[in-house]
């Protein structure tokens, strides 16, 4: 078979059955095209073929023999970005930069067919590409923008801060040539496939795997619990390190790991996991909470015989004497449910052993972290590991998490190969941490003016088989349940709890989400008893400069919240009219329309915990300032605003900078990134 790709006419040796989207990847090294599903629904695959956009991860290679093939790579001539690519850097269009290949493709695709598309006509060609991280509008911005793309300016000395500039990092984001997890694997790397519980729990006994490996050439090891070389646990928190890389006899949630299987890509590939001998005797299993809490249930873990991992708990003047006293109140329960992350790029890297030490590439938000946990797995010295992130495809907080680099860096230590792994879009959903689910159970009150009298929240978290983050959700709800509103008597409490699902962890605000919604749902109650619009009622009972939170912080500047409110009050009431016209004109018809509000607050950072980071930077010999800037920028931009204040601190033109990523090699930790922190913090270390 032929193919000619990018101009350049290409033997292929892959079957005629293989996926197009592993031909270009892995036989012609154009890793430009990326796989974020492997079944056609993302988008991420995109490539042209003879002149129309299809995801290459459903044609196989045969059907298309000698066709013309289109990647990202080939958007760039002669060194010079096409006008797209340069409208995507301008706009500001790609953040983790996963999907962009796939959009500059179908977005080609369209502009080959209608030159001057409308706005409706860029959202449903793109409609099949999914982006996580922008929304969208500015990707729709820059296709209908392609004609004036190119303004790549950096801004002067002192001018930084503030200037609506490209992403520094951004060229490689829209010529294909950013790496992402599973885009470096080297040349002689085996590879490995994990072997996961297919029951909530069971206790497993592994079988005969001297005859499992016999019977599958290129498979060239086993490894379990036995063979991790120092602590066979991983957590997020020092004091809850409780998740074994290897589940040891019992498995708690579907989807835990219980062997590694390693060997040649092929044989990896040909795999099926339920050849592998392991026997199952399934056990009853809790997966809500109020399973896990029942009298009588088994312990989920050891040592906690409640199945309760953590409380939190914030109190505040006498709630039920001041809810007894209100005008009004209004009691409310709600649930939500878990919630997968769903970043486009799902987990991958690769690990190598050079001599005693390790190395492990790949996706992450916590490479420091990352690196502790890992030392503390291999049994070595943390100056032994090094963690060199990729760039990360979006993570949302699932990232902070170890998930494949434990496997990987356990082969690679014995094996002393590189060993590298990309899980699939199902592996990925099925083992990493998701946003938890809560219980709630909310009482707010106020006095006949419609002045907040008193909130009393409970909150319970289905945390999962392991701890992850959920002392930090536990911790930090009851300190942002009041929402940002002055309330005078509060009592919140909360409980992560532990059950026999996958584990749940960080996603965007760490529980305060879930808080929220409660909240805002039942003050919208209470402003409707108290006879006060949604937005008069919220602004009325809105924090300001001097009064205090819930915890007792007193802000004495930058209070907000007052503001925004006010500058949202001409389009609440343009929406409230609009809706009332539109449902006036319905003649009795089903539809309606409605309108809704709600304010949110967060706290950047760690929840009363310290939060250091740390920049470092250099001057190279030819006169470049060299920013080793080691907050990971997973699409939120870290890259290019950390470098801004950089410059202004030091007063010197963003030109004269170079970024050093991270590497825990080389560069200072400059903390996890999470909790909307990087800005503030790493941003301060700048
Ligand atoms: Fe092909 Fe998602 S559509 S990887
Ligand atoms: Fe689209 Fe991250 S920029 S998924």
């Amino acid at each position: 078979m032929k193919l000619n790709v990018n101009g350049t006419v290409c033997d292929i040796r892959s079957p005629a059955h293989a996926r197009l989207s592993d031909v270009l990847r892995d036989e012609l090294k154009l890793t430009g095209t990326k796989v974020g599903c492997n079944a056609g629904d993302c988008g991420a695959c995109s490539v042209s073929i003879d002149g129309r956009v299809a995801c290459s991860c459903l044609v196989a290679v045969g059907q298309v023999d000698g066709a013309e093939i289109t990647t990202v790579e080939g958007l760039t001539r002669n060194g010079t970005m096409s006008a797209l690519q340069q409208s995507f850097l301008h706009h500001g269009a790609a953040q983790c930069g996963i999907c962009t290949p796939g959009m500059l493709l179908t977005a080609v695709d369209l502009l080959d067919r209608v030159a001057r598309p409308s706005r409706s006509n860029v959202e449903n060609a793109l409609g099949g590409v999914l982006c996580r991280c922008t929304g969208y509008a500015k990707i729709v911005d820059a296709v209908m923008d392609v004609a004036d793309g190119s303004k790549v300016i950096l801004p002067a000395a002192g001018e930084a801060v503030g200037a609506a500039i490209a992403r520094l990092d951004g060229v490689a984001k829209v010529d294909g040539r950013e790496a992402y997890g599973a885009d470096v694997v080297p040349e002689d790397a085996l590879h490995l496939a994990v072997i996961r519980s297919p029951h909530h729990r069971a206790r497993f006994t592994v079988g005969d795997t001297a005859t499992f490996m016999a019977q599958h050439p290129g498979v060239v090891a086993v490894f379990t619990a036995k063979d991790v070389p120092g602590l066979n646990r991983f957590g997020a928190i020092p004091a809850f390190i409780d998740q074994p890389v290897f589940a040891e006899e019992e498995a708690i949630f579907r989807g835990e790991a219980v062997v590694a299987v390693v060997g040649e890509r092929e044989a990896i590939r040909r795999l099926d996991s339920s050849s592998f001998p392991v026997t199952w005797q399934p056990l009853p299993a809790a997966l809500v909470p109020r399973e896990a809490l029942a009298a009588g249930s088994h312990f989920i873990q050891p040592g906690r015989p409640k199945n309760t991992l953590v409380e939190g708990r914030v109190e505040r003047g006498g709630v039920e004497r001041a809810i007894a006293n209100a005008a009004h109140s209004i009691t409310q329960s709600f649930t939500t449910p878990f919630v997968e992350h769903a970043y486009i790029e799902p987990e991958a890297g690769y690990a190598m052993r050079e001599g005693n030490r390790v190395t492990v590439y790949g996706c992450t938000q916590a490479p420091h972290m990352d690196r502790d946990s890992l030392a503390d797995i291999l049994g070595v010295a943390r100056s032994d590991v090094r963690v060199l992130p990729s760039a990360c495809g979006g993570g949302f907080g699932s990232k902070l998490d170890l998930s494949f680099q434990p496997f990987i860096a356990v082969a690679a230590w014995h094996l002393k190969r590189p060993v590298a792994i990309a899980y699939s879009r199902q592996e990925s959903m099925q083992s990493t941490t998701k946003r938890h689910p809560s219980d709630i159970s909310i009482t707010v009150a106020c006095d006949g003016d419609g002045q907040l009298m008193a909130t009393d929240f409970d909150g319970v978290f289905n945390t999962g088989a392991y701890a992850s983050w959920g002392p930090t959700v536990a911790n930090r709800v009851p300190v942002h349940a009041s929402g940002p509103y002055f309330t005078p008597h509060y009592r919140a409490h909360s409980a992560a709890v532990l059950s026999n699902c996958m584990p749940s962890g960080a996603f965007r605000g760490f529980g305060v989400p879930q808080s929220l919604i409660a909240l805002e749902c039942a003050l919208d109650l209470l402003a409707e008893r108290a006879g006060l619009d949604q937005l008069a009622f919220r602004r009325k009972n809105a924090l300001r400069n001097g009064l205090p939170t819930v915890t007792g912080q007193i802000f004495h500047q930058g209070v907000g919240i007052v503001e925004c409110l006010d500058a949202l009050a001409p389009r609440w009431r343009a929406a409230q009219d609009d809706a009332a016209a539109f449902n006036g004109s319905q003649n009795g018809g089903p539809l309606r329309r409605g309108v809704g509000l709600a304010t949110c607050w967060y706290g950047c950072g760690n929840t009363s915990l310290p939060n250091p980071s740390t920049i470092k930077v250099a001057i190279s010999q030819d006169g470049h300032v060299v920013l080793h800037q080691g907050a990971v920028d997973i699409g939120q931009g870290s890259n290019t605003v950390i470098a801004q204040i950089c410059a202004d601190a030091l007063g010197l033109p963003l030109a004269m900078f170079r970024l050093k990523g991270a590497d825990t090699a080389i560069s200072p930790d400059a903390g996890k990134t999470s909790a909307s922190r990087q800005t503030f913090v790493t941003g301060k270390a700048a």
